[in-house]
């Protein structure tokens, strides 16, 4: 099924929704393309005749959401409460530094996206970071920092 079927498919179990609705219909959208295409925040500023940048801004606001694939390294940077007090803010920080990208946006060679979530599940370990199949526990920023080089190299040789 093409994507623009699929986004319609979607809407139309939402054919009178209310704004409320907005976000559960984005979670929906990204479950099933695994990020937030622009041709969807299209469809449901018709649906909810609401600007794009309204729609962007809304879940921009929800850090959950992501407007690009992931990269080949998707990272998963808990910020929970628990990981929150142990420093996953420094963490989310030093790897937006490290390649220069911010929640939801992936680097230009598709290396690495971003995601800065919920709980994760394991808060008796935080902070906490994924990195694919990977779990960083009790980490650091110079641990990730660390760990992104690591990836790279990887790639390299
Ligand atoms: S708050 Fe990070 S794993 Fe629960």
């Amino acid at each position: 099924m093409k994507m623009e079927d699929k986004i319609k498919k979607i809407l139309a179990d939402y054919r009178h929704a209310g704004r409320e609705d907005l976000i559960p219909v984005l979670q929906m959208i990204q479950d099933q393309f695994d990020y937030l295409p622009e041709e969807a925040i299209t469809e449901l500023s018709k649906e909810f005749a609401l600007p794009p940048s309204k729609i962007y801004s809304i879940a921009t606001f929800y850090n959950q959401f992501r407007f690009t694939s992931k990269g080949k390294y998707h990272i998963k940077v808990c910020n929970g409460t628990a990981c929150h007090i142990y420093g996953s803010e420094e963490i989310l920080r030093e790897i937006e530094k490290q390649l220069a990208i911010n929640p939801g946006e992936k680097t230009n060679d598709g290396m690495f996206s971003l995601e800065a979530a919920p709980c994760i599940g394991a808060c008796g370990l935080s902070p906490v970071v994924r990195i694919n199949s990977d779990y960083y526990k009790n980490t650091t920023a110079g641990e990730i920092k660390e760990a992104l080089q690591s990836y790279r190299n990887n790639e390299e040789q």
